[in-house]
C-alpha cells in the first residue's frame, strides 16, 4: 500500500506540570528555537490553568495549543469538568482524549472517549485520540486485540467525516515515562495494524490519510530514528516537552527527518 504524504505533528503533553509563569518562560525560550520549522505542526498541551497564558504567549507563532482532556456536555452541573466551547474560547485548537493515564487512574472508558471526541469535534477542536497496550498485554501477545478494541470503541465509533478530522496517537503504556521507547519497527508495526483497522471500518483512502503519532519516551536522541519510519506521522511527547531546548530539538529532529 503506497503511503500518501501526511503532514507530521509534534505534540507536547505537559501533564500536571507548569504554572502560568513557567509557561510564559517556556514560550520565550522555545519560540525562537523553532522559528524555522515549516514542515511539521507543533502543539503544546498545558494544564487547564495555563492554557490562556500559553495561547497568549503563542500568539503570532505557528504553535497550536491543546488541552489534556475535555467533557462531552456543553455546560451543566458537572463539577470539575470543562466543556469543549470553553476550551475553544481559551484559545485551544486541539485536545488530547483517552490518554492512558486517564484510562488507568480516572476510569476513562471507550464510550467516554468516543463521546468526548464527538463533542470536541463539534466544537471545532482537533482531538488527539490515544490508544495503546499495557506491558502485560504485549507480553501475552494481546497488543493487536487491545489496540483494535480501543480503536473501534473510540475513533471507530465516529462517522467517516468526523474520523477524517482526528489525530490518533499510539502510545504503548510500557513506554510512557519509563525511558523504554518502542523501537521504530515495533511502533511502525502497530501503526500499520491501526491503519488496517481503519481500512476495515472506513475506507482505504481514509486509512491512508489517518495521521498516527507515536508516543512513549520520545527524546531528542531517538526522534530521527522514529521519524525515519514513513508510518509515523509525528510524536506525542511527555517528559521531553517540558524543557524548551529538548522539545525544540525533538521538533527540529522531526523537521529534518522528512
Ligand atoms: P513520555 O510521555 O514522553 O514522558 O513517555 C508520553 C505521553 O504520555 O504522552
Amino acid at each position: 500500500m503506497s503511503i500518501t504524504k501526511r503532514r507530521r505533528v509534534i505534540a507536547g503533553n505537559w501533564k500536571m506540570f507548569k504554572t502560568q509563569a513557567e509557561t510564559r518562560a517556556f514560550f520565550s525560550a522555545f519560540l525562537p528555537l523553532v522559528s524555522g520549522v515549516r514542515r511539521c505542526d507543533i502543539v503544546i498541551a498545558p494544564p487547564f490553568t495555563a492554557i490562556v497564558a500559553a495561547t497568549e504567549a503563542a500568539r503570532g507563532s505557528k504553535v497550536g495549543i491543546g488541552a489534556q482532556d475535555v467533557f462531552w456536555e456543553k455546560e451543566g452541573a458537572f463539577t470539575g469538568e470543562i466543556a469543549p466551547p470553553m476550551l475553544v474560547e481559551a484559545g485551544c485548537r486541539y485536545v488530547i482524549i483517552g490518554h492512558s493515564e486517564r484510562r488507568q487512574f480516572f476510569g476513562e472508558t471507550e464510550q467516554a472517549v468516543a463521546k468526548k471526541t464527538k463533542a470536541a469535534l463539534s466544537a471545532g477542536l482537533t482531538p488527539i485520540v490515544c490508544v495503546g497496550e499495557l506491558l502485560e498485554h504485549r507480553e501475552a501477545g494481546r497488543t493487536e486485540e487491545i489496540c483494535e478494541t480501543q480503536f473501534l470503541g473510540g475513533p471507530g465509533a465516529l462517522t467517516p467525516e468526523e474520523f477524517s478530522r482526528i489525530l490518533v496517537a499510539y502510545e504503548p503504556v510500557w513506554a510512557i515515562g519509563t525511558g523504554k521507547t518502542a523501537t521504530p519497527e515495533i511502533a511502525a508495526t502497530v501503526h500499520r495494524f491501526l491503519r488496517k483497522c481503519a481500512e476495515k471500518k472506513f475506507s482505504t483512502e481514509q486509512a491512508r490519510a489517518m495521521r498516527i503519532l507515536y508516543g512513549g519516551s520520545v527524546k531528542p536522541d531517538n526522534i530521527q530514528g522514529l521519524m525515519a519510519q514513513e508510518e509515523l506521522d509525528g510524536a506525542l511527547v511527555g517528559g521531553a516537552s517540558l524543557d524548551a531546548k529538548s522539545f525544540a530539538s525533538v521538533v527540529n529532529g522531526c523537521e529534518s527527518a522528512q
